[in-house]
């Protein structure tokens, strides 16, 4: 046999030993993935960054959103939940060389709509919070070898002004203003403590390990 063949059989028992042994904090929605070859250190060095960007981009979000409701209503504050136009995200992008985006299974905006990937795993989140269990960040390697964080997004009361129920929260005249804006719109009905979507962010591709 040839020698390199040897190697790949070691590589793919050391992938599977520390894929069944590596805390389950990070993968445990994508439960049915193949072993990713991801050392433990690589995955708690993008943990990190992930829990970072997420965090602070939301903080911005939620500062704005907040602000904008208060000084008009829906109407001033509906541009404010977008990620796309935040020079925060942009620097952060640039910082970490990432790819920073937010998806859901139900979405306002098309550009937000899943890729397979990105839904196997809101799915995922879907079945364990249906099943009562907590949602945790995690890691996977992706598809084109890049470096997938993933985030559980919940509803809070602040988001319900235009994600809620139309005519409890959401009013009937707001709504239509969304519907103006976002015609195919499917973000609403929420209620607090749902899970809204994931963060999904994307950190250029690493060399297999
Ligand atoms: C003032 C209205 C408003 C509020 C309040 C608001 N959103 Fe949004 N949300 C929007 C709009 C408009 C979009 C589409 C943004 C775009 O075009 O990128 C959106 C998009 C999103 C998306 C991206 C997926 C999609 O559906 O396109 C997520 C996730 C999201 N909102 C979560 C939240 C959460 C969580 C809160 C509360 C912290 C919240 N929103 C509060 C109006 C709002």
């Amino acid at each position: 046999m040839p020698k390199y063949l040897n190697l790949i059989g070691i590589l793919t028992i050391l992938a599977a030993l520390s894929y069944c042994s590596g805390p389950a904090e990070d993968r445990q929605a994508g439960e049915a993935d193949a072993p990713e070859q991801l050392s433990e250190e690589t995955r708690q060095k993008y943990l990190k960054q992930g829990k970072t960007i997420a965090s602070a981009t939301f903080a911005a979000l939620s500062g704005n959103l907040q602000a904008a409701l208060q000084r008009g209503g829906v109407e001033e504050a509906a541009p404010y939940c977008q990620t796309v136009a935040m020079p925060l995200v942009d620097s952060l992008s640039e910082a970490y060389n990432a790819r920073i985006r937010r998806t859901s299974l139900k979405v306002r905006n098309p550009q937000d709509e899943p890729t397979a990937e990105e839904r196997r795993i809101l799915e995922a989140y879907h079945r364990q919070a249906e099943a009562g269990k907590a949602l945790k960040p995690q890691i996977h390697r992706m598809e084109n070898g890049e470096i997938g964080f993933f985030a559980p997004i919940h509803v809070m009361s602040l988001c319900l002004k235009c994600h809620g129920k139309v005519g409890e929260d959401l009013s009937a005249k707001d709504y239509a203003l969304i519907k103006e804006l976002y015609p195919q719109d499917e973000a609403i009905g929420y209620a607090e403590g749902d899970l809204r979507g994931m963060w999904s962010i994307a950190f250029a591709a690493q060399p297999a390990e």
